[in-house]
C-alpha cells in the first residue's frame, strides 16, 4: 500500500529523510486489532522529530509516520483513531502510532479496536483528523491540567502552531480572556480574528494570567513566568525552541506557580473534546489540505514554520 515513511534520520534536514512509496499491508499483533481505511490524516511536529531521529529508534526503520487519522472501520463506521497504544516494550507503558507501531500516513492503519472513537456526523474527516494529537493535547492542557473552569485569563505562546491554535480556539470558546504571542505579524492578525489579543513575543500583558500554554520552551519560558498570576498553572507539552530554559525559581515559589508537564490525553478526554466541538460548533483551524500524493509538500509546509493551524492529508485524492 501507498505510505509516507522515515527511511533514515536527518537531524538538520528532516525532509530529506522522508520516503513516499509502497509498504506492506498492516499486520495485527493481537486478535483485538482492526484495520482502518484512512480517509484523512494530519501532520504534527512529532513527525518532523521522528525524521530527525528524536523519539524514534533506528532499529524501527523504516517506519510509517503519522499519529492522527479519521477513517472507516471494518464494519463501515466512521471513526477517529486514538493514537496511544499500550506498549509493554516502552518505559512509559505506551507509545504513539509511528514510534513502535506503523502510523497513519498510509492507505490503511492497524490499531486495537478499543482505540476507535466514533466520529460525530457533523465533524468532517478533515476536521476529525486534526483532533487526536494536537487538539487533544491542548484540551488536556487547558482542562485537566490548567483547570480552566477556575481561570479568567489564558496566555498561549507561539500561537501559530497546531497545539497553540487549538488552545486559542478552545479557550475563546470557553469564554476566557485569551492572550497569544506569535513572532509573525500576519499570524498575529489571524490570532486576533480567532478572538484572542495578539501580542509580539515577550510583550507585557495588560493583566497576569491564570493559565499559560507552553509548547515553545526556551524562547518564551521566562515571559511565561513573568506573565503568570499568583497560583497560576504553566502547562508544558512541548519545547520546539529548546528544552532547557533558565527558570527563575524565586518567582516560582514566591508566586506559588505550578509548572505542569503533560502529554496527549485519554480516550475519555478525546470524547469530551469531540463533544465540546460538536456542541459549541468549534472547528479546528486548518492551515492547508494536501492530497496524499503531495505529502512531501505537506511536510515542507510544516517544516517552513509558516503554518497557522493544522496541515491535513486527504487520502482519497
Ligand atoms: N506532549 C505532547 O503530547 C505533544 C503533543 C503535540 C505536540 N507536542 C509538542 O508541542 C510542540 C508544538 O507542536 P505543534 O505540532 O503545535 O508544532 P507546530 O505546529 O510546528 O508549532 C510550533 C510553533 O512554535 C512556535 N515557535 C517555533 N520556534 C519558535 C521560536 N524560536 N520562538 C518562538 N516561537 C517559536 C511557532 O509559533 P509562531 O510562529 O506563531 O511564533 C510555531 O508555530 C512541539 O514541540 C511538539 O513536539 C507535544
Amino acid at each position: 500500500m501507498r505510505a509516507a515513511y522515515a527511511s533514515a534520520f536527518d537531524a538538520d534536514n528532516p525532509l530529506a529523510a522522508l520516503t513516499v512509496g509502497e509498504r506492506p499491508e498492516p499486520v495485527h499483533p493481537a486478535d483485538d486489532w482492526v484495520t482502518v481505511q484512512v480517509r484523512s490524516s494530519s501532520l504534527n511536529h512529532h513527525d518532523l522529530w521522528s525524521l530527525r531521529g528524536v523519539g524514534l529508534a533506528g532499529d524501527r526503520l523504516p517506519m510509517i509516520l503519522g499519529c492522527d487519522a479519521a477513517g472507516i472501520d471494518p464494519d463501515g463506521n466512521e471513526v477517529v483513531v486514538y493514537p496511544l497504544i499500550a506498549d509493554p516494550g516502552d518505559p512509559r507503558g505506551i507509545s504513539i502510532l509511528s514510534e513502535h507501531f506503523p502510523g497513519t500516513f498510509a492507505e490503511r492503519v492497524a490499531v486495537p479496536r478499543e482505540n476507535l472513537v466514533p466520529k460525530p456526523a457533523d465533524l468532517s474527516f478533515t476536521d476529525a483528523a486534526c483532533l487526536p494529537t494536537a487538539w487533544l493535547t491542548a484540551w488536556r492542557m487547558l482542562t485537566t491540567k490548567g483547570r480552566l473552569d477556575s481561570a479568567d485569563a489564558v496566555l498561549v505562546q507561539g500561537a501559530g502552531g497546531g497545539v497553540a491554535t487549538a488552545a486559542v480556539v478552545l479557550a475563546v470558546a470557553s469564554g476566557k480572556r485569551v492572550y497569544a504571542t506569535s513572532r509573525d505579524a500576519a499570524k498575529r492578525e489571524r490570532i486576533a480574528a480567532l478572538g484572542a489579543t495578539a501580542l509580539e513575543p515577550g510583550a507585557r500583558l495588560p493583566e497576569r494570567v491564570d493559565v499559560v500554554i507552553e509548547t515553545v520552551g526556551a524562547a518564551t519560558f521566562d515571559h511565561s513566568l513573568k506573565s503568570a498570576a499568583p497560583m497560576a498553572r504553566i502547562v508544558v507539552s512541548g519545547a520546539t525552541a529548546g528544552h532547557e530554559p533558565k527558570v527563575n525559581l524565586r518567582r516560582v515559589f514566591a508566586m506559588q506557580l505550578e509548572i505542569l508537564g503533560t502529554s496527549m490525553g485519554t480516550p475519555d478526554e478525546l470524547r469530551d473534546l469531540m463533544a465540546f466541538c460538536a456542541e459549541r460548533k468549534v472547528r479546528p483551524v486548518v492551515d492547508a489540505v494536501y492530497p496524499f500524493s503531495e505529502v512531501a509538500q505537506a511536510f515542507a509546509r510544516l517544516h517552513s514554520g509558516e503554518v497557522f493551524g493544522k496541515v491535513v492529508l486527504d487520502h482519497t485524492a
